[in-house]
């Protein structure tokens, strides 16, 4: 896992952007796993500002809620479609995010599996952390070979996201995630994380034990996972000044 701290959570985002960006210059029909939630709104816009050739990749969103419709101001349909995808030239149907409300809810997530199989896996994917370490919404607790499911929210993440709702009560109980499985398949991890309220879950991450309790460590298993950090998330890792000094290390052809 390669930890790069930033002093802010601008400059993080520019270097997760870069690693995107290169990506996408590199291969155009590159298939991406993208995420939403507030970390993710300025990386979108950043993106959006590099002006990159959209129209061969192929997208998957990692999660949606269940029993909201597309247009609702808070699914992560319209999230996506407002932040990123009616700013680039994305080809809509290679765009994917799960069906909030499918009417199987099993077999859409089969269906959704399949197609990440179909498109060749995913080369990128983008990733957020809970406070208590969920990734996608796989909550503490969440199999760590899972693969798309319907999952029940904790009321940590409830009272989480509360803030994006008129009120907690809005929050939808239900949702549908990639499981841990899904995501360790993906060739890249990126996971970004800013401010002392992520410090705990990305320390546990990072250096704890890998747990079901704690999704994120799982990605302890995968061979390519970097993560960015403001210096506020940072705090709590044990090991912060030799992931600073290893990223001031990096040889030329290494550098993002
Ligand atoms: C969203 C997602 C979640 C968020 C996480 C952090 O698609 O999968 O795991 O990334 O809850 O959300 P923010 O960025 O709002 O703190």
């Amino acid at each position: 896992m390669e930890i790069i701290i930033q002093p802010t959570p601008e400059a993080a985002t520019t270097i997760a952007a870069r690693v995107l960006a290169r990506l996408i210059r590199e291969k155009p029909a590159a298939t991406l796993g993208l995420a939403t939630g507030g970390t993710m709104g300025p990386l979108y816009r950043e993106l959006v500002a590099l002006k990159l050739d959209w129209s061969r990749l192929t997208t998957f969103n990692l999660d949606e809620y269940v029993g909201i419709s597309p247009q609702h101001p808070q699914s992560y349909h319209h999230f996506m479609w407002e932040n990123l995808f009616r700013h680039v030239n994305v080809s809509i149907t290679n765009v994917n995010i799960p069906d909030g409300l499918a009417k199987d809810v099993p077999a859409a997530c089969e269906s959704y599996e399949r197609k990440i199989s179909s498109a060749g896996g995913i080369d990128l994917q983008l990733l957020g952390i809970g406070t208590h370490g969920h990734i996608g919404f796989n909550e503490p607790t969440s199999s760590l070979a899972s693969r798309t499911r319907i999952k029940t929210l904790t009321p940590q993440t409830l009272r989480d996201n509360a803030r994006f709702f008129a009120s907690e009560s809005e929050v939808p109980h239900h949702v549908i995630t990639m499981g841990i499985g899904t995501i360790l398949e993906s060739r890249h991890c990126v996971l970004l994380a800013f401010g002392k309220k992520k410090a705990r879950a990305i320390a546990e991450a990072a250096e704890g034990p890998i747990t079901a309790m704690h999704p994120a460590s799982a990605l302890q298993l995968h061979s390519k996972v970097t993560v960015v950090l403001d210096e506020a998330a940072a705090s709590e890792l044990k090991m912060q000044d030799y992931y600073r000094w290893v990223y001031e290390q990096k040889p030329d052809w290494q550098k993002i």
